[in-house]
């Protein structure tokens, strides 16, 4: 898949997660095979102002490149300012946000908002694609409500403005996360452009991977929460489309080693004690459906430092190699 210039090797995306995909973790997914990594949202308007808080959110390291900056807001002109705020920091791309659901966003008009007035979508496409000399790309829902799916409309209106690709989440906003994705929907804005489709949502698996692309004949897929504690799903998914063959789920070690490679590249981004707090929701999800799990959520909830983490996994493996032997 080519997104403008940009080649991008393989087919399997990291969504953007706000508070979830920062460096580390987009680090860990790229190791494992993502072939395309975005920001968590950042606010047009906190770039504008050159908030510091707004501003860390563009930090990347040069080795998760692919990567898309992805910006959200509703005015055309702060748009189109902070891709040029973005674009100083030499990202791949820049992703606009159509596809946030949350009241926070939306009662700002920004995010899924925008589904509901086409002719502002337009004005910001164009003033965001004239800003800036890198591929611009959108991620978008199906509409507001059932009533109003503009998906196809708005990406038709997307490659006509100059954007490089469309990723579509196939869900209304009113839908926020419940009910299924509609996987025709982006059959449908496949059928419409001629720009790369990224299909985005309820991809818990490889095989669903597999789905996903033979039932929309999408360029890419994306994948989200089924990320979470399994980055290694990127690997799992890029294996499965080239051989057919399911890998098994990594063994306890494997599992852990992942966890601690995340924790420790996490200590180098934001310091021990900020790295360890963002941690333990993540290590949560690495130990999620493991024996033990309400003793490990409470030893998790209290972790401070990296010794903490290391004891944490070696006295887990120590105890079930201890009970797989007696
Ligand atoms: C916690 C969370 C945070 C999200 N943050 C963003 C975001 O910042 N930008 C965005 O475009 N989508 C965001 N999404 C939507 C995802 O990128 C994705 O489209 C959606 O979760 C469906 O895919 P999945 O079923 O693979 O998770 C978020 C979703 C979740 C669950």
């Amino acid at each position: 898949m080519k997104i403008g210039n940009v080649q991008i090797q393989g087919k399997v995306v990291l969504a953007p997660l706000a508070g979830i995909t920062d460096t580390s973790f987009r680090l860990l997914c790229r190791f494992f095979g993502a072939a395309l990594v975005f920001t968590e949202m950042i606010s047009a308007d906190g770039l504008v102002r050159g908030n510091t808080n707004t501003l860390r959110y563009l930090f990347f390291q040069q080795s998760e490149r692919p990567l898309g900056i992805q910006i959200f807001g509703s005015d055309p002109e702060i748009l189109a300012k902070g891709a040029v705020s973005a674009a100083q920091q030499k990202p791949d791309m820049i992703d606009i946000n159509l596809a946030c659901p949350v009241r926070k966003v939306v009662k700002r008009n920004a995010g899924a908002a925008l589904l509901r007035d086409l002719k502002l979508v337009e004005k910001i496409f164009r003033a965001v694609v004239q800003a800036v000399q890198i591929p611009v790309t959108i991620k978008i829902r199906s509409g507001w409500s059932r009533e109003s799916i503009v998906a196809v409309d708005v990406a038709t209106m997307a490659q006509e403005c100059g954007i490089s690709a469309v990723t579509v989440h196939p869900r209304t906003q009113q839908m926020q996360f419940s009910g299924k994705a509609d996987w025709d929907l982006i059959a449908q804005v496949k059928e419409a452009v001629a720009i790369p489709v990224i299909g985005s949502g309820d991809i818990t698996s490889p095989l669903d991977a597999a789905n996903m692309f033979n039932q929309t004949g999408c360029d890419a897929v994306m994948i989200g929460r089924a990320s979470l504690g399994q980055p290694w799903i990127f690997h799992h998914t890029n294996h499965f489309l080239k051989t057919n063959e399911l890998l098994p789920q990594p063994s306890l070690h494997e599992r852990f080693e992942a966890a601690l490679k995340h924790t420790h590249s996490a200590l180098q981004e934001k310091g021990e004690l900020l790295g360890i707090r963002a941690m333990r929701k993540h290590l949560l999800w690495y130990t999620k459906g493991l024996r033990e799990s309400a003793q490990l959520r409470k030893n998790i909830s209290i972790l401070e430092t990296i010794v903490d983490v290391e004891n944490l996994f070696q006295e887990y493996m120590q105890k079930a190699h201890a009970e797989v032997v007696a």
